[in-house]
């Protein structure tokens, strides 16, 4: 197999860490002779990094399996094709993935993908009546990330770092917990030496990863950890690294130690993912965040008092079991105070083994939905309100690419919101000022002020 061609599709689900996943997963392929492409017409395997989050995402890759076999029917021999199941739903469905679709090759959990050389030489040893069989979903004791090669940095200044997997908080409604396993925080120092690579590679913005990033207490080898905000300080040494994110973050775990990274690190963006769910304390107790809405908004507040011009976005579920119209207020009311910039809303899907999908009270789909249009409609003025007052205001804009329009340029603002400007060429993969002089529901219009500032 190794070096004649193959080619290899990875259709990507679900959340970040999933696409960054799916990158791996391409740099352990290519030295067994593997080139990406976009499509299955002509590939020789087929991967789909799936999600389970919600019963649409799972449903999803039945559909895609459905389409995937009538063309792998249609394969010779010669130019076989292997499906592959891989990510959440891979982990929480596993053998039930083969029954429904016996047809697929591989099932694999994201906690394996170190393996897939072993994996697909055992699927070429197969005989192929059926599906190959090739299964791998324990969550083995060794760390993934060790024995994967060292990342290729995508397309693009801007780059996803996994520094945390797993979760150990148990929402009531969430599959993380089952799929990603227990949290595991990386050592330090090989974060540290995956961002120095990508940044040498070009990198001028990482995002850190972790499905509970803040809960990051990576080992730092001499028998002491590094929280996230040292973490941060750490990375913000490295010279060309400009812009610093990080997502996502669980409300009840930020510490005054990060706020204060906040306040001391112009490398990192004021913008902040951290999802409240739902705005009624019952609603977050049954839940079971540890935090109530007047403890979010206080450490709202503690975060702006270190950065004023810190900007928040949120994920929303509405229907939650026992959820009724005054709980759905004081969502609607959380919204109008801390008036998020962005937000991921979704309708409550019950989730096979979560202790919420057998909740009594389970909302109506058709309250839930209602529901969900007014809590879209509120997100969607909060934003353009947002935008509207961006205009007119100054900005550090990192430029990334070339716009639709002749001449243009593509940038995103520290709000991650995609600004359009009129400018050279040359600017691509420079930090400008832009003045916005335009804003509408999703991007803004700018113009060019001044080239070459660093840091926010
Ligand atoms: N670790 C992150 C989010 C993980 S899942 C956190 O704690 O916030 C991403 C989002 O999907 C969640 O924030 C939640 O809003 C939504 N979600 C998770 N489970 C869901 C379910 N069963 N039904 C509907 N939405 C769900
Ligand atoms: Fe899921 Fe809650 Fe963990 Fe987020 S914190 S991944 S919502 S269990
Ligand atoms: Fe989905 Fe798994 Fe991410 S369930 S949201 S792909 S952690």
């Amino acid at each position: 197999m190794m070096g004649n061609s193959k080619k290899v599709f990875i259709k990507t689900y679900g959340c970040q860490m999933n696409v960054y996943d799916s990158a791996r997963m391409e740099d352990v392929l290519k030295p067994l002779g593997y080139e990406m492409t976009d499509g299955p017409k002509d590939a020789n395997m087929v991967i789909l990094n799936t999600c389970h989050i919600r019963e649409k995402a799972s449903e999803k890759v039945y559909s895609e399996l459905g389409r995937l076999k009538n063309i792998k029917k249609r394969r010779d021999e010669e130019n076989e094709m292997i499906i592959a199941v891989a990510g959440c739903v891979a982990q929480a469905e596993g053998e039930e993935i083969s029954r429904r679709a016996p047809y697929v090759d591989m099932v694999f959990g994201p906690q394996s993908y170190h393996n897939l050389p072993e994996m697909i030489a055992k699927a070429h040893r197969a005989g192929n009546e059926q599906g190959r069989g090739v299964l791998m979903t324990e969550f083995p004791a060794e760390d993934k990330f060790d024995h994967l090669p060292a990342p290729t940095k995508p397309e693009g200044y801007s780059a996803f770092l996994s520094i945390q997997e797993g979760c150990d908080k148990f929402c009531t409604y969430c599959v993380v917990p089952y799929t990603r396993g227990a949290e595991y925080s990386r050592p330090a120092e090989h974060v540290m030496r995956e961002a120095r690579e990508l940044v040498a590679q070009g990198a001028m913005e990482i995002t850190l990863l972790g499905q509970n990033v803040n809960a990051y207490h990576g080992d730092d080898g001499r028998g002491g950890e590094w929280t996230l905000g040292r973490l941060i300080r750490e990375l913000a040494e490295i010279d060309g690294l400009e812009r610093i994110r990080y997502t996502t973050s669980y409300p009840a775990e930020v510490t005054d130690d990060l706020i204060t990274a906040h306040a001391e690190v112009p490398q990192l963006m004021p913008y902040l993912h951290l999802p409240i769910q739902s705005g009624s304390n019952r609603v977050l107790a049954a839940m079971n965040r540890d935090h109530t809405r007047e403890q979010y908004l206080e450490t709202i507040a503690k975060l702006k008092a270190a950065r004023p011009d810190l900007a928040l976005s949120s994920d929303f579920i509405v229907g939650f079991p026992g959820e009724n119209e005054r709980d759905f207020e004081d969502t609607l009311d959380m919204i109008r105070q801390v008036k998020f910039i962005l937000a991921y809303s979704f309708v409550y899907s019950p989730r096979p083994g979560t202790p919420a999908a057998t909740m009594d009270l389970q909302v109506e789909a058709a309250v839930a939905n209602e529901r969900l249009q007014v809590l879209q409609q509120l997100l969607k003025d909060v934003q353009a309100e947002f935008n509207n007052d961006c205009v007119g205001k100054e900005f550090p804009i990192l430029l990334e690419r070339e716009g639709r329009r002749e001449g243009q340029l593509v940038g995103r603002s520290p709000y991650m919101q995609p600004v359009h400007v009129k400018a050279p060429l040359d600017l691509i993969g420079k930090i400008a000022d832009l003045k916005i002089i335009e804003a509408r529901q999703n991007s803004l219009g700018a113009e060019l002020v001044n080239v070459e500032r660093k840091h926010a």
